[in-house]
């Protein structure tokens, strides 16, 4: 592989399909694709959170559209991939993002269905994304993948193993693919995200939350989604070409904290 000739930090006329749009670290990154001048792909299980999404990035000016879409269906992740390809004339960027918390003791009664969530929503839907998007992104110029795993996928917490193991998944499947897939131009790289102000950390409370910031992480504080959108964000620029199989912590200094 040669080096790409434009090293580009624009994203002007990329086409990237955010997955999980509708909420949270997933919206915040579709939202700044679409200041970024890419065609935004906003997709998410709750159709009327996606268009809400999309509408707002129209709002601002940017170009994007909604879809309903389960990642853990597979007909409906190929039927929704070839639309989005149709609509846009390709696919650049995959951000796999969707996902649900789904905290169960090891000996609950509801561990295996537990266990068969996580690992469809948050490890299979990758790689049905994924396998669906790879016609279109072996056409790109600059294909890139960003897959959303956690801190979860390197440290762990207490009751969480369905979500760990999903997670760590996610950190193999990518440098699996990194490897399989560089030799034609596809990056794949990972995110894990420490504690975010985001849909699913809503419930818990701001006292226990600030508490948690304090005493895990360096900076103190839980972070903002579009912190962890412009991480992605910058993993799919042009000019990331020789960034891939990596797994890069966006935690506020949570994994470097000892005490
Ligand atoms: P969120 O709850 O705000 O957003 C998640 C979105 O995924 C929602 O809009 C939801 O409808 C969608 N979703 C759920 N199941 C889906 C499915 N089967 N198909 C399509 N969409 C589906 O949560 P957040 O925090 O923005 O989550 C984004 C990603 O970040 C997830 O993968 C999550 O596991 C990960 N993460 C979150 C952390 C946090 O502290 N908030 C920390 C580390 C990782």
């Amino acid at each position: 592989m040669s080096i790409p000739p434009a090293l580009s930090r624009s994203l002007k006329g990329s086409i990237a399909h955010v997955t999980g749009a509708g909420s949270g670290m997933g919206r915040a990154t579709a939202e700044i694709f679409g200041a970024e001048g890419a065609h935004v792909a906003v997709t998410d299980f709750n159709g009327e959170s996606a268009e809400a999404a999309a509408e707002a990035i129209r709002r601002a000016g940017g170009s994007a559209q909604a879809w309903a879409l389960d990642v853990s269906d597979a007909g409906q992740v190929r039927a929704v991939t070839e639309a989005i390809a149709a609509r846009f004339g390709g696919l650049d960027i995959l951000v796999n993002n969707a996902g649900i918390s789904a905290f169960s003791p090891i000996d609950s009664p509801d561990y295996d269905a537990a266990w068969a969530k996580s690992l469809a929503v948050l490890l299979t839907a990758h790689q049905l994304t994924i396998r669906a998007a790879l016609p279109w992104l072996r056409k790109s110029k600059a294909p890139r993948i960003v897959n959303i795993a956690s801190t979860e996928a390197l440290g762990a917490t207490s009751r969480d193993s369905p979500y760990a193991a999903a997670k760590a998944g996610v950190t193999g499947l990518t440098r699996a693919l990194a490897v399989e897939l560089g030799r034609e131009g596809i990056t794949v790289n990972c995110i894990c995200p420490g504690p975010i102000l985001t849909g699913m950390t809503a419930a818990i409370p701001e006292a226990d939350k600030a508490t948690y910031a304090k005493r895990r992480t360096t900076l103190g504080r839980y972070g903002d989604p579009a912190e962890v959108g412009h991480m992605t964000v910058s993993l799919c620029l042009p000019a990331a070409s020789y960034i891939t199989g990596v797994t890069i912590p966006v935690d506020g200094g949570l994994m470097a904290r000892n005490a």
